[in-house]
């Protein structure tokens, strides 16, 4: 009895198998994983089989949602967090198939904490901090076919009308998935689809496409191109990728705004379809609750998003700042003027006009970034209250620190007035920022700008870091190398002077020169007459060599303050620093360990800093910020760094 049952059910079973074989052959399967992108973050998971179980975990939860026929999915384990999304005009077995190679794929990264493959049927990203929110940022790039298109002239006008309908319509469809195409003379169409991830919000997925259809204006008149960017994705080609009968209707999501909604609601409700869909409602309303109190998934229906931030009325800032009268104003940093202003609440704040030439594609850069940077909280990082912006003019608002700057302390009118334990806070809390920034903040955030006047001071003397995010607000130009340097000589690391290679190594570079500075109030650009190596980094080195290292101590300062094995321990993580080698500078993680250890470091400096002297360095070095918006307003490039370098004897 049991046992022809038992057969029963297998025969079944094979018969159901069979099924599936069939109608897989039959069907036209195309899972479209061909690779786009494939990275692996350069740090690597502390515990690696800690990790991979969770990560196992969360790809199982992730196909069992693909199986469910859903196209998007996240799932979280401990901390390490996991993103997929199938292009909708995929089959579900071909989803599952695309799946199931980017998770082999990306295994290729071992033990790296955070990985992203990129295919054309799908996407499969994970990251060891939370990333569902975001939507846009650097790393945003796209991919161009090779041949141009047959009729180049009625392609790219029917391709623009495609690619502009595709973004404005996408962020208004719920599923943020469209797929259309336009005719173009001559017997041919050209194919577009736009999708977003279903955790950011509408603005989110408006923010993403501005990029990637910004991005993608570099493909025509190629055939087909690709934008891809953190929280979207955007394609178009002259051959078919999707079925006829996937086309989304997008023409109810192009209409302005506010009747559109009412018109579709009409139009459906006239049809019929109404009825379908309150009927559908209630079905996945039911079958949602219901799961929700099987298995809390919140990260999709509580999504948490970026607050936005407070966008400041012109007028009223204007009035604060005295109609941003010289008096007012407190100083001129890389990217615009600051003014002190007095908002009508009482509140004092600091107002930034920003110098950088705006155009229509920036504008919406402008407005994603700002969101991205007001959400940046740390007790060490300036906290940026809100913008504005009128015509071409953007304004950022930003606490006000009673202290101003460092620079004022180290080299201006306050000089000498900073005490010890002042001086080793402020090094500690810039380089809590900094980590905060490198590692902590859901996207790495590169300052590239270290310096004294960017580091200011709250009452109580502790470091708050300004500026950071807005380099990326710089245009990015990637043909051209010297538009991408946003530094000051003197604190810019060899690597990213010369070469353009940006990575976090570049502030613990910039990082370590300002310790050096903190300790000495000597300016790295600056020579000191009592001494035969007069740049401070190679006074620094030689110093520290010779076992003389207490010579680089600000005379100002008290011997009884400090402690020589201190000094000697800041000196030393100052040049561990500034190796040339940016892969044996450490992390701005390790730099706060390191000064918090006690005693002396057991880890060296092995190589010594590469010094930059030139007299025509050193000129251009003291004549201010390179980089600097202005600059790039006033037509004039900075100068490439290229030429900033030819004469220096990189020493080694
Ligand atoms: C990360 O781990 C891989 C192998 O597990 C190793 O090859 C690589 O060097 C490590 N990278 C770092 C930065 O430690
Ligand atoms: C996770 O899965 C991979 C591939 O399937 C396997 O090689 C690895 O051993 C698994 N790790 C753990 C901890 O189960
Ligand atoms: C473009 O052509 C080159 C060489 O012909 C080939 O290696 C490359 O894969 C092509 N790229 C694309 C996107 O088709
Ligand atoms: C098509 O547009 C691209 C830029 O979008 C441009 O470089 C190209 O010259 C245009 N081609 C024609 C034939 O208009
Ligand atoms: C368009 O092309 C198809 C096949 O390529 C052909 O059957 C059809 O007649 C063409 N139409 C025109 C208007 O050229
Ligand atoms: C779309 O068309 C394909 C054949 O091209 C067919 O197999 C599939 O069932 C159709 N899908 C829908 C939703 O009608």
């Amino acid at each position: 009895m049991q046992q022809s049952r038992k057969r029963c059910v297998m025969i079944l079973l094979w018969a159901i198998i069979w099924v599936f074989l069939f109608m897989e052959e039959g069907a036209n399967s195309d899972p479209q994983h061909n690779l786009l992108i494939s990275a692996c973050s350069q740090y690597n998971v502390t515990n690696f089989k800690d990790f991979s179980t969770n990560l196992n975990a969360t790809f199982l939860k992730l196909r069992k949602e693909l199986r469910n026929n859903n196209y998007f999915a996240t799932a979280d384990q401990a901390a390490t967090y996991t993103m997929v999304q199938c292009r909708n005009y995929l089959s579900s077995s071909d989803c599952l198939a695309c799946f199931d190679a980017a998770s082999i794929r990306i295994r290729k990264c071992s033990a790296a904490n955070g990985a992203r493959v990129i295919y054309d049927g799908c996407f499969l990203r994970y990251e060891s901090n939370n990333f569902y929110t975001q939507s846009t940022g650097e790393g945003h790039t796209m991919i161009c076919g090779n041949h141009t298109a047959s009729n180049p002239t009625s392609f790219n006008a029917s391709l623009g009308g495609l690619l502009n309908d595709l973004q404005v319509a996408t962020p208004r469809i719920d599923g943020f998935f469209a797929a259309s195409k336009k005719e173009v003379s001559g017997n041919k169409t050209v194919y577009g689809v736009a999708q977003c991830i279903e955790t950011i919000s509408k603005s989110g997925c408006q923010n993403c496409m501005a990029v990637v259809y910004s991005d993608i204006q570099q493909c025509p008149p190629n055939s087909d191109g690709r934008a891809i960017n953190w929280g979207c994705f955007l394609r178009y080609s002259e051959s078919p990728f999707f079925a006829d009968n996937q086309t989304t209707d997008i023409a109810p999501f192009l209409k302005n705004e506010g009747s559109s909604k009412k018109d579709a609601l009409i139009g459906g409700l006239v049809g019929g379809i109404g009825f379908l869909l309150l009927v559908l409602a209630v079905f996945f309303w039911f079958r949602s609750s219901r799961r929700k109190q099987m298995e809390p998934r919140g990260d999709i229906l509580e999504a948490t998003e970026l607050q936005g931030p407070v966008n400041y009325n012109y007028r009223d800032l204007n009035l604060a700042t005295r109609n941003f009268s010289l008096e007012n104003k407190l100083g001129g940093g890389g990217f615009g003027d600051v003014y002190k202003g007095a908002l009508k609440n009482g509140k004092v704040v600091a107002v930034k006009k920003l110098a950088i030439a705006q155009s229509l594609r920036a504008k919406a850069d402008f407005e994603s970034e700002v969101r991205i940077i007001s959400n940046v909280r740390h007790r060490n990082l300036l906290r940026l209250l809100g913008c504005c912006s009128k015509g071409a003019e953007l304004l950022l608002v930003y606490e006000f620190m009673p202290n101003s700057s460092l620079d004022k302390f180290l080299f201006g009118e306050k000089k000498g007035s900073l005490n010890w334990k002042q001086r080793y806070d402020i090094m500690l809390g810039t380089a809590k920022g900094l980590a905060y920034l490198h590692e902590e903040f859901y996207l790495r955030i590169i300052h590239r700008d270290i310096k004294p006047s960017n580091i200011l001071l709250d009452h109580d003397f502790q470091p708050k870091i300004s500026d950071f995010g807005l380099a990326r607000l710089l245009p990015q130009d990637p043909t051209h190398l010297s538009s991408k340097f946003a530094g000051t000589m003197g604190y810019t690391a060899p690597e990213y002077a010369i070469h353009g290679q940006l990575s976090e190594k570049v502030d613990a570079y910039s990082y370590g020169v300002l310790v050096l500075e903190i300790i000495s109030s000597q300016k790295s650009s600056e020579t000191n007459s009592n001494s035969d190596d007069k740049f401070l980094l190679k006074r620094a080195w030689s110093l520290y060599e010779n076992n003389r290292h207490e010579e680089l101590v600000d005379e100002t300062l008290n011997g009884s303050e400090y402690d020589a094995e201190d000094v000697r321990k800041v000196i030393e993580i100052a040049l561990l620093c500034t190796q040339a080698s940016a892969a044996s500078r450490p992390t701005m993680s390790e730099v706060v360990i390191l000064l918090r250890s006690e005693g002396t470091l057991n880890r060296r400096p092995a190589t010594k800093p590469i010094f930059i002297e030139s007299d025509k360095v050193v000129r251009e070095a003291t004549s201010a910020s390179i980089g600097s918006s202005a600059s790039y307003t006033s037509g004039s490039r900075p100068p490439s760094p290229r030429s900033l370098v030819a004469k220096s004897s990189l020493a080694d």
